[in-house]
């Protein structure tokens, strides 16, 4: 089978790349390499990189049949999203139009999207079910909920079939440190291991559903080889059901840097945080047959072992 990952050089995009090549199939990544880099990727004889903008693809650039697309390209960020909220829209929802284009022109069969818990905004009601009611609180949220809309519109009408997976806090090797609105658990780790001071945000005791990378590259990939109906729309949660605050994030970070002596300095909350999140994820286990692999110590281990 072949397989084309949009976002392929990308931290997320990646480890499915590798996680489908070595399941041994043929994978084409579609990259414009703005945040994603080449060195992501592996020299690997079934891989092809299209070096492009998804906005701006042909069907002619692809030569053989495809079997699924997991659209993961996007401007993975709630401030950019903020701050040039156009050329966020463009990468996140007009960059999911055209992929449904392309499934209708190129008759791919099956649509895999990287949507986010952001759909959700704050909800107090934990763990999060699918089935309560979207409140996105950022552009970026909504572009993520409004993309899930088109692609459930649009499948019954193509014969599409169409799975979203709601990430939740997703972290691993490869995920960007340097900037302000980084992952936590990036910052924390480049902090360590150069023995700088951390911040916490708040007291510590705000707590994430945080699933591993490579956890989340299996949940696609069995997204991709799923049988469903085609014309069908599902919606999941992908996290690990589990949660862990702050304080114990540090607590076990530092048992994989025992060097680290510097500070732990606390500041006021961060304007727009949630207080706590939590995947429900009976639906993506029953429908998929998905359960994470890895405790956060062991991806934590996993990461730390990647520097
Ligand atoms: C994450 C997503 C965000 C999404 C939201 C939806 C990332 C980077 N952000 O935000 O796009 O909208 O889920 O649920 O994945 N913190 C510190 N010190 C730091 C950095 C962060 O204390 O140096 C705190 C934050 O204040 C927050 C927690 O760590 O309380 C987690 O922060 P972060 O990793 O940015 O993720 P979310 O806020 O959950």
């Amino acid at each position: 089978m072949h397989f084309v990952v949009t976002g392929g050089a990308g931290f997320i995009g990646s480890h499915l790349t590798e996680k489908l090549l070595s399941e041994g199939y043929r994978v084409t990544v579609v990259d414009n390499l703005s945040t994603g880099c080449l060195s992501n990727l592996p020299n690997h004889p079934q891989l092809k990189l299209l070096q492009k903008d998804i906005l701006t693809c042909q069907p002619d650039d692809f030569s053989e049949p495809i079997d699924g697309i997991a659209h993961l390209a996007a401007t993975p960020s709630v401030t950019a999203s903020w701050l040039e909220p156009l050329a966020a829209h463009d990468n996140n929802l007009s960059a999911t139009v055209r992929v449904i284009e392309l499934c209708q022109m190129l008759k791919i069969p099956k649509l895999v999207f990287a949507s986010s818990a952001a759909v959700y905004g704050n909800q107090t009601q934990l763990p999060i079910v699918e089935s309560l009611p979207t409140h996105p609180i950022s552009p970026y949220g909504l572009q993520k909920l409004v993309s899930e809309e088109y692609a459930s519109l649009f499948c019954q009408k193509l014969g599409l079939s169409f799975i979203g997976l709601r990430f939740f806090n997703v972290y691993g090797p490869r995920q960007m440190p340097d900037s302000p609105y980084s992952g936590v658990i990036s910052i924390f780790v480049k902090a360590m291991k150069e023995g700088f001071p951390i911040t916490i945000y708040g007291n510590g005791a705000q707590t994430r559903d945080f699933i591993y990378v490579k956890d989340v590259a299996m949940a696609l990939t069995k997204a991709l080889i799923a049988p469903r109906e085609p014309g069908s729309s599902l919606i999941c949660n992908l996290g690990t059901g589990k949660t862990t605050s702050l304080l114990q994030l540090v607590d076990i970070l530092k048992t994989c840097f025992p060097e680290w002596k510097s500070d732990i300095n606390f500041a006021a909350e961060r304007i727009g945080d949630i207080r706590d999140s939590q995947a429900d994820i009976s639906k993506v286990s029953s429908i998929l047959g998905f359960a994470p692999q890895s405790s956060i110590a062991a991806g934590m281990a996993g990461l730390v072992e990647s520097l």
